[in-house]
């Protein structure tokens, strides 16, 4: 901060606004899908989806279909989900199967990709062979209970993509959490449009005004930048300092809930709402271990707070001791004025509780859908009128301040995708 009480706005990280029109054209979208999520790593699904031998889960990366297969072997593999022979899309939703089979022609292919069957194969002649049949497969990688994948060949491992969030992530063992709620909703927004409303609280006040009452939502909350992915640190458990002491005298219904699911009675704690923070980190640690959840490697602040983490280039995954989101913003193929919000929630595992089976899909479509968690309706609400202003030849860009610097470097490791430095 300098003398004059401003920030020297995170200079190394460019200052311009940012250009509207890499929220409505066609051409930066085309861009960002091939440079960027045609070269980054992707979380493809939760493990609960590939179980078994034979679990196959389909997903569409902009223009690119892919499945990915839990082969006989045991090996998760991917593979582009496209028909070597006409180009239908294979497996067309989350299901069990035998062998790869084409529901057009019966072009047919084993778990791990090679030729199974091709009917009447003689009528092809000799201009095609084996070689060209197989399923062109794709990087896919398992790591913290969800199965990854990179469209690119020479992409470097993923342990080395995810950086220093690796080692954070390890020490909540996001594997023993089970996936419990699966929202898919289709917005009007460029997907980044999206991607930044998750990446700063800034909004926190005048968006989620009740949210005040149970967090620390100061300027200085703690931000990291890392080399390619970010994190902001929302205490949690109390209400925020800046409220009056009367204000921060007793419990909104959100706390209340948060204290009265670990036992703490917030009755006992009108007054004195820091303290019931304690009793909740307290209650909580000693809950999840009474269960078994293996919780050593958490401080007593995690028990509590939201580390809230932006994995580069679509994925917001909200960590708590007990549960954890995942918010993913998936670009549409062809327009760049819709995205899909697409949020599946996780709780943890005792290690002799059965795993939750998987849960149905909600799907809805844009303001008029309603969660049930108010804050997403919340933000939900913002994000289409955004788009309708980057249209006004009135606005000159995006412009962020030093709250919003994961803003700021998101759209910065962005331009090294883009422009090929990375
Ligand atoms: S398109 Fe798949 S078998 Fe013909
Ligand atoms: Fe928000």
């Amino acid at each position: 901060m300098s003398a004059d009480g401003t920030h020297q706005v995170d200079a190394e990280l460019g200052t311009e606004r940012i250009d509207p029109e890499r929220y409505t054209s066609k051409e930066a979208l085309k861009a960002e899908l091939e440079h960027v999520f045609g070269r980054a790593w992707l979380m493809a699904c939760p493990l609960a989806y590939l179980r078994s031998p034979g679990d196959a889960y389909p997903i569409q990366i902009g223009q690119e279909p892919i499945v990915i297969v839990h082969s006989d072997d045991g090996e998760i593999r991917a593979f582009y989900n496209v028909c070597r022979h006409r180009g239908r899309q294979i497996v067309t939703r989350p299901r069990n199967i035998k062998s790869l089979f084409c529901w057009f022609h019966g072009f047919e292919w084993n778990l791990n990709g090679s030729v199974k069957n091709i009917p009447d194969r003689e009528d092809f002649g000799n201009y095609t062979n084996d070689e060209d049949l197989v399923l062109p497969s794709i990087q896919c990688e398992i790591w913290g209970g969800f199965a990854w994948i990179n469209m690119d060949p020479e992409a470097p491992p993923l342990k080395e993509f995810l950086g220093e969030v690796l080692p954070e992530f390890e020490r909540y063992k996001l594997e023993e959490y089970d996936l419990v709620e699966e929202t898919i909703v289709e917005w009007d927004c460029n997907w980044k449009i999206g991607a930044d409303a998750f990446q700063e609280g800034y909004h926190g006040p005048i968006t989620h005004p009740q949210l005040q009452f149970v967090l620390e939502d100061s300027p200085d909350m703690q931000i990291d930048l890392f080399e390619l992915h970010n994190r902001g640190i929302y205490i949690m458990g109390a209400p925020c300092k800046r409220l009056s002491d009367d204000e921060r005298r007793e419990a909104n219904p959100i706390l209340r809930a948060i204290a009265e699911s670990e036992g703490v009675n917030p009755d006992d704690y009108v007054g004195k709402l820091d303290e019931m923070r304690l009793a909740i980190q307290e209650a909580r640690r000693a809950n999840l271990s009474a269960r078994g959840c293996d919780v050593s490697k958490l401080t007593d602040d995690q028990m509590t707070d939201d580390h809230h983490y932006f994995i580069f280039p679509n994925i917001t995954v909200n960590t708590f001791a007990d549960k954890f989101s995942v918010f993913r913003y998936m670009p549409d193929p062809l327009d760049p004025a819709k995205m899909v919000f697409w949020v599946q929630q996780f709780e943890r595992r005792g290690p002799n509780e059965e795993p939750a089976p998987l849960p149905e899909i909600t799907y809805g479509k844009g303001r008029e859908f309603k969660f049930d968690n108010e804050v997403y309706n919340q933000d939900a609400n913002n994000v289409p009128w955004v788009q309708q202003g980057v249209y006004s030849k009135s606005f000159k860009g995006m412009l962020f301040n030093h709250q919003e610097r994961r803003l700021r470097h998101f759209y910065h490791v962005l331009d090294q995708y883009l422009d090929g430095r990375r």
